[in-house]
């Protein structure tokens, strides 16, 4: 192990006069003297000072964006403007030197795009490193949240036989030789052969799991990646993406509504407070991202404004029934500017429907809740007028719907019908009805998208951009 400081520690520290290590990625050398030395633990610069006779003229030359050095020195107060502190260098050693001509991440802007062909070194960007500390502290602060609520962590299975939940498009997992598969008499791949002796996929969510630990342990969450095979080349969507779902017993539509507000609320203000460098740094970026839009396009809010804004106002509660009647009057459907008209009740909202009652009417984070049954999944608890559903979604600005959640069906009888409705096997879900059959409890639960609140918060318009490694249809690189 190398010896040495983080960079966030000495910055931090008032250790004027100290000696110390320190170890990292130069990001520029400026004038032979000054290096801006990186390790990620910040989205800060160390400036070390190097004196150039003090040194080989071979080593010097050596020093160019993207080495990786060691560094011994003396930190003193900073001559220049910028910075506080320096490190006067007395010693340093190249650990991985660079091709400075062939390293692709340059000392100057590179657009999203460029950098998503470079997911290998993208992390070493100031923005991308910002995003993913951001990423780092929501992941923690969840947890967080979670833990001083009682709440216990279970981790759902990743591969799965239950393909009930309808959420999207599966993939398969097999072990089986796609070119050349067993088949039975009739013809038909014969999947006995295959690993588990039946079809298996990547789950598309945790939640029927989540509920079967609820039932038992009383409040619970998963937060674990989610595969959909959807075929949605958008900003907003990913085929493989993290989720957080919790499942309480005893809580009804209304207490689960309650605590998603709470929830994204509290998450919201702890990365606020923990993230700050890099959020300010983000905000910069958003900022003067948002000159280059059209004035109409425009975000009246800058980034964390828009943090702190959901903040202070509650979410908009409304009823699918009221949504349908806003849209109906709305201008854009009068004047037919929706792709898909408004055609009443029973209709599926789309993003551009989303879109216009969180940011046009309501210009706050919305809540429907109340869908027609139709247009949702089997679990979701039957209201008393036989049509709809306790279910909800939240808008958020910007990114659409960020959470879907509802009350489950916890009553065997109704739990039947709809399936049979449905023409879904009980015999798959036979677990699942049991769970009704067997000390049955009202219980609730949502499933928030990670990556559409990283977006949210660090203002980055593509979801490939606050995920390591994006898959996407026809990419799975790295
Ligand atoms: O609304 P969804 O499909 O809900 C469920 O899967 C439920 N089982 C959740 C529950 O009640 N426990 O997905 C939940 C959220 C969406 O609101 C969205 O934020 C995100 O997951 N999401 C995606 N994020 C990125 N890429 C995709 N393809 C996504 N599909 C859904
Ligand atoms: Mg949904």
């Amino acid at each position: 192990m190398m010896k040495g400081l983080l960079i966030s520690e000495i910055l931090k520290g008032t250790s004027i006069g100290q000696k110390l290590e320190v170890n990292g990625w130069v990001k520029t050398f400026r004038a032979n003297r000054f290096i801006a030395l990186n390790d990620g633990s910040t989205i800060r610069n160390l400036q070390c000072v190097v004196d150039y006779e003090l040194f080989e003229k071979q080593l010097m030359k050596s020093i160019t964006s993207g080495v990786s050095v060691h560094v011994y020195g003396t930190l003193i107060e900073s001559q220049g403007v910028g910075q506080k502190v320096e490190l006067q260098v007395e010693k340093l050693n190249i650990l991985g030197c660079s091709d400075p001509i062939q390293y692709p991440i340059q000392p100057k802007k590179h657009s999203l795009e460029f950098l998503r062909q470079k997911a290998h070194l993208r992390i070493r960007t100031s923005t991308i490193s910002a995003v993913m500390r951001v990423r780092s502290q929501l992941a923690q602060s969840i947890h967080r949240f979670f833990n001083l609520k009682h709440f216990y962590y279970i981790h759902t299975p990743i591969i799965t036989s239950n393909d009930a939940e309808g959420a999207g498009d599966l993939f398969r997992v097999t072990t089986l030789n796609i070119e050349n598969l067993p088949m039975d008499e009739k013809g038909i791949v014969d999947v006995t052969q295959d690993f588990f002796g039946k079809p298996t996929h990547l789950t598309v969510s945790g939640q029927l799991e989540a509920e079967i630990y609820a039932l038992g342990l009383g409040k619970v969450y998963t937060f674990g990646p989610t595969f959909r095979a959807e075929n949605s080349n958008t900003p907003r969507h990913l085929a493989e993406f993290w989720m957080i779902e919790p499942e309480m017993t005893f809580y009804d539509l209304k207490q689960n509504i309650d605590l998603v507000e709470e929830f994204i609320r509290w998450i919201l203000k702890d990365t606020l407070e923990k993230a700050k460098e890099d959020l300010t740094f983000l905000n910069q970026r958003f900022s003067k991202e948002q000159l280059s839009k059209p004035m109409f396009q425009r975000s009246e809010l800058n980034l964390i404004e828009r943090i702190e804004f959901i903040l202070e106002n509650p979410f908009e509660r409304i009823s699918y029934q009221e949504a349908i009647s806003i849209l109906e009057n709305s201008k854009p459907n009068q004047k037919k500017k929706f792709d898909y008209p408004i055609t009443g009740w029973g209709m599926d909202l789309q993003s551009e429907h989303e879109r216009y009652l969180v940011e046009k009417h309501f210009k706050k984070p919305v809540v429907i809740y109340d869908y027609p049954k139709d247009i949702k999944a089997f679990y979701m608890r039957c209201n008393s007028d036989g049509k709809t559903v306790a279910a909800m979604d939240v808008l958020f600005p910007g990114i659409g719907e960020i959470v879907g959640g509802s009350q489950r069906e916890e009553r065997l009888n109704h739990l039947q019908n709809r399936m049979k409705e449905l023409g879904i096997d009980a015999k798959e879900l036979w677990w699942y009805m049991e769970l009704r059959k067997f000390g049955t409890v009202p219980h609730s639960g949502f499933g928030l998208g990670f990556e559409r609140l990283v977006q949210f918060v660090t203002g980055m318009t593509n979801i490939r951009d606050v995920i390591p490694f994006p898959r996407t249809p026809g990419n799975a690189s790295f």
